[in-house]
């Protein structure tokens, strides 16, 4: 028997759970868990919402409330989702929750004592306009790597971590002014120590998952920087520093340290200690989005406090919606809460399941789910018990009957009965669950097949034992079945049992064990229905209207900004052509451009480079807006803008007659 110490990702309390939530991380941390108890290890499985940082502080400003209140709403309908998923949960704490405090600041302590942590004073984007610094996610930028969208802390795209003043083209998330750099002092921590550390850890880590290594092999390649552990912010725990008044821990410093603080408050609760779960086998399951944080500075914390690293990191890649993706802004996605008042909690873990493997991207659409409750769940899983079950009662009066003068076909079935618990059973210790249920629903198609071709309700008639046969090996497949699909849908498995008449199944060994001649089940209830057509158009038409409103809004208010000709009088734009383009170094977006205006030639930084190369532009007239307040992006002087389209950032078009210089109105 091992123990092992299991964890989600803590969510952020500011909003409840969508299907990605469950797909990339609680789903497969479950089945994970749900296995190992069965095959009598021991398992803590530990999780805890988010409460502090910029996402839930945004949140609140925008509703006049209190951070705290934000994060208790959130927190409850976190949980309420978790529990509806029938997640086995041993214990989902808070990070405002007074002990995740201590621990936090005495891991701060600890490190800063021990050298890990330093002051400095570094400069941070201010927002002039409101009068504060801009900690994290309140700055939106660009990513200075990758070109993406970036939310302060965080590119949505490449998935890096980022420090507030890298990012390019920022702007103030509040009032939208460009902010400026200042001066302020704050505590770093010296994740650049750990560079050879890290990378032992990395290669050789054999248990470690391939995307995990991929990914912090990049990273490690291009040399880990010091890391700013601290923020001028309110809301967050204070830095446990007389002299660091006013400053908080930054989320990602203490929030890591919620699996531990969750584990201390289940140990608190529960007698056992939960260090010697940590010290058997720690695993994290995390989305992809945040390798970054878990592969290098999570084990660096933990080395630099002398701990244990994680023994392996699971990360779930993402779950897209009908072919775009997730946004929980534009309302263009599907919360736990809705699906789970119309439908099952075991359909939804199937299809999530069964889809794709978890370390590829995929999609969740409504037509696919039906197709595969119906197709799947219930044409062949539900088809497969119910038909072995009512044939039972009919003809054996609910009786398991006898085998004997087995035929070939019967002792190949007999085989693959026999075999299966244990090859689904290490492929979900190999965290390949997908793998794991599709040889389920495989060995159930085999049942199906054997059934046919047995032909029972005929054998009954002329040669009683093949029928009895038949009917024998079908229902220890049913039994075997309340067994392997426990981990992937537990509810369904307990129905079967209660059909079966047996217990529900909690030890995997029970798989194997069938049931003895003469045993008597119960009454069969349908386990599936299928789903309708119009069911699942309303379902469409639902999410699509949701969209559809979204863009209306935002159209309308685009469009309906009236504003007076005095007002566009203010706007000089002018005709310009380009004599010069070059590339920005430190962006993958931005072109360098000189712009003959006629009366003088303006450097003007524009975002077009995924679109234009540098050459084809020069001699190109374009119209630019020149009498903008100039601005700096990414180190360059810019004088102006040149007008292009807000997506495809195409430029307009110009024809030949244009002067350069000339107004346009
Ligand atoms: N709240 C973070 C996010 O949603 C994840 C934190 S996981 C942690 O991105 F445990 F490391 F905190
Ligand atoms: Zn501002």
């Amino acid at each position: 028997m091992s123990k092992y110490f299991v964890s989600t990702a803590l969510p952020y309390a500011n909003g409840p759970f969508h299907l990605g939530h469950v797909r990339s991380t609680y789903l497969p941390a479950d089945i994970f868990c749900r296995y190992h108890r069965m095959i009598g290890d021991d398992v803590l499985l530990v999780g805890a919402t988010d409460e502090h940082g910029t996402p839930i502080a945004v949140q609140a400003d925008k509703e006049g409330k209190k951070p705290i209140e934000i994060a208790t709403r959130y927190h409850n309908m976190i949980k309420r989702d978790i529990e509806s998923m029938n997640i086995s949960m041993d214990n989902f704490a808070r990070t405002t929750d007074p002990l995740h405090y201590k621990l936090s600041q005495d891991f701060f302590t600890y490190l800063y004592e021990h050298d890990y942590i330093y002051p400095q004073s570094e400069q941070q984007l201010y927002c002039p306009n409101c009068g504060k610094f801009l900690p994290d996610r309140y700055v939106e930028g660009i990513c200075p790597v990758c070109g993406g969208e970036a939310r302060g802390d965080h590119c949505e795209n490449c998935g890096r971590a980022l420090e507030p003043h890298e990012l390019e083209d920022p702007h103030c998330l509040t009032c939208n002014t460009t902010p400026v750099i200042k001066d302020t002092q704050q505590y770093y921590f010296k994740l650049s120590s750990f560079q050879d550390e890290l990378t032992e850890y990395i290669e050789n880590n054999e248990k470690l998952t391939d995307n995990v290594r991929n990914y912090a092999r990049n990273w490690l390649k291009d040399g880990l920087k010091d890391w700013t552990y601290t923020r001028d912010m309110d809301w967050g725990i204070p830095v446990p520093l007389d002299e660091a008044k006013g400053k908080v821990i930054y989320v990602w410093g203490e929030a890591f340290l919620g699996y531990l603080s969750s584990a201390a408050i289940w140990t608190r609760k529960n007698n056992p200690k939960w260090e010697e779960y940590w010290q058997d086998n720690a695993i994290h399951f995390i989305g992809k989005d945040i390798i970054y944080h878990h592969a290098i500075f999570w084990p660096a914390l933990l080395k630099a406090h002398d701990c244990k690293m994680p023994d392996n990191i699971f990360a779930g890649e993402f779950l897209s919606l009908e072919g775009l993706k997730m946004s929980t802004s534009k309302n263009w996605v599907v919360w736990v809460d809705d699906f789970i008042k119309k439908y099952d909690a075991d359909l939804l873990r199937y299809y999530l399941t069964i889809v794709a493997p978890l370390n590829k991207d995929t999609d969740f659409s409504w037509d696919d789910f039906q197709r595969r409750n119906n197709d799947e769940l219930a044409d062949v899983l539900g088809n497969f018990l119910h038909r072995t079950f009512t044939f039972t009662r009919k003809n054996f009066q609910n009786k398991i009957p006898e085998f004997k003068d087995p035929s070939d076909e019967d002792l190949e079935f007999l085989n693959l009965i026999k075999e299966c618990p244990e090859k689904v059973g290490n492929l979900i210790d190999n965290m390949e669950f997908r793998e794991g249920l599709v040889e389920i629903m495989k060995i159930v198609k085999a049942g199906n097949k054997y059934f046919n071709d047995q032909e029972p309700w005929k054998a009954i008639k002329s040669n009683e034992q093949k029928g009895a046969n038949c009917i024998y090996l079908s229902n220890q497949l049913c039994k075997v079945l309340a067994t392997i699909l426990k981990p992937y849908m537990p509810s369904t498995s307990d129905k079967i049992a209660g059909i079966i008449n047996i217990n529900p199944s909690d030890k995997w060994e029970n798989g194997s064990e069938f049931l003895e001649t003469g045993h008597e089940i119960n009454k069969a209830k349908p386990l599936f229905k299928k789903i309708e057509d119009d069911e699942i158009a309303k379902e469409k038409e639902e999410l699509y209207k949701n969209l559809e409103t979204k863009e209306k809004k935002d159209d309308n208010m685009e469009h309906e900004e009236i504003m007076s000709i005095d007002d566009f009088e203010k706007v000089e734009l002018r005709i310009g052509q380009i004599t010069e383009a070059e590339k920005i170094k430190k962006s993958k977006k931005l072109l360098k451009l000189q712009v003959d205006l006629g009366y003088e030639t303006k450097q003007i930084v524009s975002g077009i480079a995924n679109e234009y190369d540098p050459e084809e532009l020069i001699g190109r007239k374009v119209v630019v807006l020149v009498n903008l307040k100039p601005a700096k992006l990414c180190g360059e002087k810019s004088e102006g803008m040149i007008l292009a389209t807000e997506n495809a950032a195409a430029l307009l078009g110009v024809e030949d007659q244009c002067e350069i210089g000339e107004r346009v109105m």
